[in-house]
């Protein structure tokens, strides 16, 4: 995985068809999505239950980029190991899922993967000031976790924060929660660079018509881009 600051589109798998994961991944990345996110939650930190390492395992050999693992669930480090092994290249962790994050970073790190912090809406940019060193991508939720399809929260200022903060250090700014073509254009003038979208790429869409996917991307790199047009 090497680092950039380009805009990047990251579709979650939440919205996808959950009987036809492997066509579906394969038709979001044909369409030109650049990281597949995969929504972990476990009925607990969350209250929604998707699906655990096992899925990440039997998916992975769809995937031909990034697979982002988002994990919604407490604790965390008990299964750091299962989600390296089912092949995450990225494995974010929220702040608020345990009081030991410094740990669970170190954990994520020494098991192989890029070491991702997720922030909820009511947790401050500066949760992340001592961590710095040790992620490699922050993730802004700009809606509560644990469904797709709701509201943005805007979290522009926050954004800006962690901007300032990060510098020239090779993090990440994700974002999680909204993002459509009229929020993408706020997120991405704020600083963030990897866009993750479940409605608002599978809307309209199926492996049976798989350029609705391509339309739907396009149009959310478009709006993020166009700021520096
Ligand atoms: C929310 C998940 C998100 C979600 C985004 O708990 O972490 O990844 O799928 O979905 P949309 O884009 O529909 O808000
Ligand atoms: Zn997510």
């Amino acid at each position: 995985m090497t680092f950039d600051r380009k805009i990047k589109i990251a579709p979650s798998i939440l919205s996808a068809d959950f009987a036809n994961f492997g066509a579906e991944c394969q038709a979001i990345e044909a369409q030109g999505a650049d990281w597949v996110h995969v929504d972990v939650m476990d009925g607990h930190f969350v209250p929604n239950i998707t699906f655990g390492p096992a899925t990440c395992a039997a998916i992975r050999p769809h995937i031909k980029g990034v697979m982002d693992v988002h994990l919604m669930i407490a604790p965390v480090d008990p299964y750091i190991g299962d989600f390296a092994r089912a092949g995450a290249d990225v494995i974010t962790a929220h702040a608020e899922a345990g009081p030991h994050v410094h740990r669970t970073l170190q954990a994520i790190r020494s098991a192989g993967a890029k070491a991702g912090i997720a922030l909820n809406p009511g947790t401050p940019a500066g949760a992340v000031a001592e961590l710095l060193d040790m992620i490699d991508l922050v993730c802004v939720m700009t809606v509560n976790p644990g469904f797709g399809g709701q509201k943005f929260i805007d979290m522009t200022a926050k954004i800006h924060a962690l901007r300032d903060m990060i510098g020239e250090r090779p993090i990440h700014i994700e974002i999680d929660g909204g993002v459509d073509p009229v929020t993408a254009p706020l997120v991405a003038q704020a600083g963030a660079d990897v866009l993750v979208a479940g409605s608002a790429v599978f809307k309209g869409g199926s492996v049976g018509q798989p350029e609705v996917y391509g339309t739907n991307i396009r149009a959310i790199r478009a709006a993020a881009e166009g700021l520096y047009a």
